[in-house]
């Protein structure tokens, strides 16, 4: 939300060119600011916005590239990122479902001008709700600090600008109650920060397990059943993924595939994270042109037949394999 809304205030209106496979909050926020979204498909090698694709609906109205690295891949390609600093368009990340994973040498969320993180307990840093924005621009990191706190002047660190509108106002208003942006609580509590600083201490670690199971987890599924080939470089792992083979992606052996998950007690989401393709859930209805959803197949196909299974740190290999000989037989 106030990603978003900073960007509208400092950078103005326009084109977001956003994903069809991410979460509601990234494309409720665009809508609300009056931003017009402009969708792009997923590739099957990351789940992610197809890079090609964005490259194409990019016009001279794009204001901004939000992107979802999903289930923790890197979405990213040098190409994008020289497209965009060419043509001065604003890239945004959405680093919710891979804290840690990289591109190249850095880490994601340090090529967006705005990057975000969620600390939601599902992810891999937890500080039970929250979560974290980063940038290095001073003049967009001020904004967020008063949109999150009430729009009060009295957080900001750029004192020249805070000296400045405190002179200002100061025949009339209270140097400590100067609001002069409309704001949230959007806050995080310092009860949160005791836990995601310890969590932080162990995220490095906790990611090459994750990893490692992941990669364990594929080499073990039936490639004749399941798709193994995902680009997984500078992957931060967020779930076990299992998306149909085309010869299996039919409603018959999605049932049976469910049913025998359900019987063991293996949780598992359809649709990646989201609720899958975001252009058949009820909250953009209003927004879209009837079957809309169907210009975009990846996240149609993923959304049908792509799946996620819980990894975490403790997850063992023998669970996983027993997991692999589970649906291998489906
Ligand atoms: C890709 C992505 N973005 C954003 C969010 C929202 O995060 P939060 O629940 O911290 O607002 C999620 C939630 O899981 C997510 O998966």
């Amino acid at each position: 939300m106030i990603t978003i809304e900073a960007l509208k205030n400092l950078y103005g209106g326009g084109e977001v060119i956003v994903p069809t496979i991410t979460w509601n909050s990234d494309l409720s926020s665009v809508i609300r600011m009056g931003f017009k979204p402009v969708f792009v498909d997923i590739n099957l090698k990351n789940l992610s916005m197809s890079i090609s694709e964005i490259l194409k609906k990019i016009n001279s109205k794009t204001k901004a590239v939000f992107i979802t690295h999903v289930l923790g891949f890197n979405a990213l390609n040098q190409k994008l990122i020289s497209e965009l600093k060419k043509r001065k368009i604003v890239l945004i990340e959405d680093v919710c479902e891979s804290h840690g994973a990289f591109f190249k040498n850095r880490k994601l969320g340090t090529y967006g001008l705005i990057s975000n993180f969620s600390f939601y307990y599902a992810h891999h840093l937890s500080t039970i709700e929250g979560g974290m924005i980063s940038t290095n621009n001073f003049k967009i990191y001020n904004h967020l600090l008063m949109l999150r706190s009430h729009g009060i002047l009295r957080e900001i660190k750029d004192v020249k600008l805070k000296n400045k509108t405190i002179k200002k106002y100061k025949n009339f208003l209270s140097e400590d109650f100067i609001f002069p942006i409309k704001g949230y609580n959007f806050r995080n509590t310092e009860l949160g920060a005791v836990i995601g600083i310890n969590q932080l201490k162990r995220l490095n670690k906790n990611n090459i397990i994750r990893n490692r199971n992941f990669q364990f987890f594929l080499k073990n599924l039936n490639n004749d059943k399941y798709i193994v080939n995902f680009d997984t470089k500078g992957m931060s792992n967020y779930a076990l993924i299992i998306v149909f083979k085309k010869k299996y992606a039919n409603l018959s052996f999605r049932k049976k595939f469910e049913r025998v998950l359900k019987k063991n007690k293996v949780e598992f989401r359809r649709g990646t994270a989201g609720g899958g393709n975001q252009l058949r859930q009820p909250y953009l209805s209003e927004h879209l042109i009837k079957n809309h959803y169907k210009k975009f197949p990846n996240s149609e196909y993923v959304h049908n037949f792509g799946y996620y299974l819980g990894n975490f740190p403790k997850l063992t290999l023998t669970k996983i394999k027993k997991l692999c000989v589970l649906v291998n037989k489906i």
